[in-house]
């Protein structure tokens, strides 16, 4: 594409040579830099946290918490004891290595304590969003079979204990008067806990965390990662984030989705940078503040969350010194070039975009520090990633032709995993060779990437997938409800809305009050990111002979674009 392209800057870690590092890299390089290398035992929270504690960074601050009603910081010496004493907890409950121990709360420091104690007894930390509503929480702890989930008071209602025969243990944080069978407040037993532990030195290959996202059909997946991941959280850390020892980085996503915890816990700690969190609800004006008050460095958040600033105006902007920043960076959905260069005026930065997954673990295709950027593009893979626009076969694309943006096998923090579904691993995998992502792209000939779009039917809103067959199986459920078909509908703030077509039971008749009630039901039930911004009311939908909701028929009915090919349709 012929775009302008906005000039290199000088970055401070730097990946100057671009090309040259790009064709020699060895992972092998990174991985000798970790205490490990020699024994091959390994403890991603010692990596991030403990090994700390024998350089100058011991009383460095790693964690620097504010919400609405608390404000706190934790040095690496802190955070050290801190999770040393929740392992002991953890191993008080007979929690062992492999076990599954669910965090489902707020983002609070309890919070990062909890996952990094859990990583240190070798147990699988279980991320959940605290928007999760029942149906959400039971689904993914029952696929998972976990033993334990952390979480406060308010969320306890949403945990189905009774329909989770495997879940043993519930730690409650700050709900000490909650005096039931197989409740532990989180308080208590940390106050009697020792702060030396014994740390469980696992394998590079076995598991550490397991995030479940959406997919087209079915479920949610449980995809696992394993320790190995740090060695790309580390070394990201520099080529991405640009990380230097004085740093100050915020990034701006919730440890529910696998960026706050890859790169808002792993990458920032491995690299003993100062790691900023904020808990509680977006305002541009708490945002901002947020970034004068730490004097933030590096801040790394999402394209809807630039929109949104950019919709509060420019003026907003100036009430604040951010003179701090010096490096901005994006991922989650496609960045539009209008907010990259609404970000050139308004902080007299590039906003980095780059692309990854949850599957893929880290980060995979960037706009580095050293090389221009071209608004729109998502930039070019990391040294030791090959990345390839490829055809169903597996065949290379020349230059500027769409197809499959796919990853050659290999790189060190690929899933390792579906959770109880390997069938599903291997779908990624089909085509010899290659990870294919279910994304759509073009290279240039430049070697920029491009994306295109999603070739499955997982939506992206507010740059959270949603996978369309849960809220579909959440919309059936409601007593109005006879079929759903939802799609994602292309929208200026959210990148996508969920939209739902819906046919209703005999009896019912569409209605503004009716509708209002379905889009509650989803969110109560499922997750408020979840609900359908717009319904659709038809006396039929669209399907297949075998009876599947044709979401690409009702995806160009939406967009008055031709349907396609409709041989499968039934009569
Ligand atoms: C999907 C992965 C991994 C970070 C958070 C999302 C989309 C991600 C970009 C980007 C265009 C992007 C893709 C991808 N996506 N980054 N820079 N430009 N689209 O993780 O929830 O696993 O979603 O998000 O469609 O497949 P995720």
């Amino acid at each position: 594409m012929n775009v302008e392209k906005i000039p290199a800057t000088e970055g401070r870690f730097n990946l100057q040579n671009y090309d040259e590092t790009y064709a020699n890299f060895d992972w092998a390089e990174v991985e000798k830099q970790f205490t490990w290398y020699e024994t091959g035992k390994v403890n991603m929270a010692y990596e991030a946290i403990d090994r700390h504690l024998l350089t100058d960074k011991k009383d460095k601050p790693a964690l620097l918490y504010s919400d609405l009603t608390r404000e706190e910081t934790y040095t690496y010496a802190q955070l050290s004891e801190l999770s040393n004493k929740f392992g002991n907890v953890l191993r008080k409950l007979g929690i062992q290595k492999g076990d599954r121990v669910f965090v489902f709360m707020p983002r609070t420091p309890e919070l990062y304590v909890s996952v990094l104690g859990t990583i240190k007894v070798g147990a699988i930390v279980g991320p959940l969003f605290e928007a999760f509503m029942e149906a959400a929480v039971r689904d993914r702890l029952s696929d998972s079979e976990a033993v334990a989930i952390v979480t406060v008071p308010s969320l306890l209602s949403r945990i189905p204990v009774d329909e989770l025969p495997a879940l043993k243990h519930v730690i409650l944080v700050g709900g000490a008067d909650e005096q039931k069978e197989g409740v532990t407040s989180f308080e208590a037993a940390m106050a009697e806990a020792s702060s030396e532990l014994e740390i469980e030195w696992v394998d590079r290959e076995d598991g550490m965390i397991l995030h479940y996202t959406s997919g087209s059909t079915g479920k949610p997946k449980g995809v696992l990662h394993v320790h190995n991941v740090m060695i790309q959280h580390l070394q990201t850390g520099k080529w991405v984030l640009d990380f230097q020892d004085d740093d100050i980085y915020w990034c701006t996503a919730d440890p529910g989705w696998v960026t706050g915890t890859a790169y808002g816990i792993f990458s920032p700690w491995l690299n003993g940078v100062t790691n900023v969190v904020r808990g509680g609800r977006f305002t541009p004006e708490d945002w901002y503040k947020t970034i004068e008050k730490y004097k933030v460095t590096v801040w790394y958040s999402a394209p809807t969350a630039f929109r949104m600033l950019m919709g509060a105006g420019d003026e907003v902007v100036k009430k604040f010194d951010l003179s701090s920043l010096r490096h901005v960076l994006s991922v989650g959905e496609p960045l539009n070039p209008e907010v990259v260069y609404w970000g050139l005026r308004v902080f007299n930065h590039r906003i980095h975009d780059n692309w990854w997954m949850t599957e893929t673990g880290g980060q995979l295709i960037s706009n580095f520090r050293s090389m221009p950027i071209k608004p729109g593009s998502m930039g070019k893979p990391i040294p030791g990633v090959h990345a390839a626009i490829i055809d169903n076969q597996g065949n290379e694309l020349p230059a500027n032709r769409m197809g499959n943006l796919a990853i050659r096998v290999g790189w060190p923090a690929m899933m390792r995993k579906i959770w109880n579904n390997p069938a599903k691993y291997e779908e990624y995998f089909h085509i010899p060779g290659w990870y294919v992502s279910g994304d759509s792209a073009y290279k240039d000939e430049e070697g920029y990437f491009w994306f295109q779009g999603r070739i499955d039917d997982v939506i992206n809103t507010s740059g959270e997938r949603v996978g369309p067959f849960e809220v579909e199986s959440k919309l059936v459920e409601h007593p109005a409800v006879a079929e759903a078909g939802v799609i994602g509908k292309p929208d200026p703030l959210r990148g996508e809305i969920i939209k739902a077509f819906i046919s209703l039971r005999s009896g019912y008749e569409p209605s503004e009050a009716l509708m209002e009630d379905i889009r509650k039901f989803v969110k109560e039930g499922l997750a408020a990111h979840a609900a359908p911004r717009e319904i659709e009311f038809r006396d039929k939908l669209p399907k297949t002979r075998s009876g599947k909701i044709m979401r690409r028929v009702l995806k160009a009915w939406e967009l008055g674009l031709p349907t396609g090919d409709l041989s499968t349709m039934e009569d």
